[in-house]
């Protein structure tokens, strides 16, 4: 039997991945500030939208409604258009970024782990989703304390994830190159931007770390962020 497929639909990502990411599991999208992130990851909605007839989900813990809604218009995706016609949800918590710390975070919306996943389940019902964005994750690990405790909870949060059916991208916000978080090494894959930097220049590039059952391509290859979204080169690898 084979892995069903979702494809991102955003250009030359999906040769990458050899077809796209399985269906209804979590992928960790990773990156440094600016890297490109949330631009990568409302493109995999919008393509969910345009090209699959998938409506999507983007909980946000960073930008607010209204910032992202404007951001996201330099990449040419119109949220405003798809929230009115019920195919885009957004749960706006991004009372979080000043407070830098989950918990506070979700107390000021009266939620924990398992509120919030009640929030989610009501909003991926509410348009029939199939594809969902957290952003970041990391921002759940703050409401624990030990290792053990973001492990153990992190592993039920992807577990219950998964039984909704939706296909997900969640992202990590990391602090260099080799660095892994305990999200993903849970996740069914992981996905990284790099924004390299070779003398005075900066070269973007992506690379599938892992994506468990799919035979995905190796290496770092270039993309870069246009007025149309995310644009990658799946046969160019980067130099090293
Ligand atoms: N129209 C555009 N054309 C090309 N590049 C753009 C355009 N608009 C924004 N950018 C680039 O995209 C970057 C934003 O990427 P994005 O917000 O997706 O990064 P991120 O990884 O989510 O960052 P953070 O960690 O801060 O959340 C900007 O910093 C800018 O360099
Ligand atoms: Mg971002």
């Amino acid at each position: 039997m084979e892995l069903p497929l979702t494809k991102t639909g955003i250009v030359g990502l999906d040769q990458l991945l050899g077809g796209g990411i399985p269906v209804g599991w979590s992928t960790i999208l990773s990156g440094e500030p600016g890297a490109g992130k949330t631009c990568l990851s409302v493109g995999f909605l919008v393509q969910g939208i345009k090209e699959y007839n998938e409506p999507g989900i983007f909980c946000s813990f960073n930008e607010s409604k209204k910032e992202l809604f404007l951001t996201q218009l330099a990449f040419g995706y119109d949220l405003q258009k798809y929230e009115a016609e019920k195919q885009f949800l957004l749960l706006d918590l991004s009372y979080g970024r000043a407070l830098g710390d989950g918990q506070l975070a979700l107390q000021q919306y009266k939620l924990d782990l398992p509120a919030l996943t009640k929030r989610l389940k009501e909003a991926i019902d509410s348009i029939n989703a199939k594809r969902l964005v957290i952003d970041p994750l990391t921002i759940i690990s703050l409401l624990f304390d030990d290792i053990r405790e973001i492990r153990y909870n992190m592993f039920r949060f992807f577990d219950v994830i998964r039984r909704f059916g939706v296909t997900s991208l969640a992202i990590a916000e990391t602090q260099g190159e080799d660095v892994y978080s305990v999200e993903e090494f849970l996740a069914a894959g992981i996905i990284r931007l790099y924004n390299e930097r070779s003398g005075a220049k900066r070269q973007r590039g992506i690379e599938i770390i892992k994506m468990r059952g799919v035979n995905h391509k190796r290496g770092i290859f270039p993309f870069s962020i246009t007025n149309q979204g995310i644009i990658v080169s799946p046969d160019v690898e980067m130099p090293s």
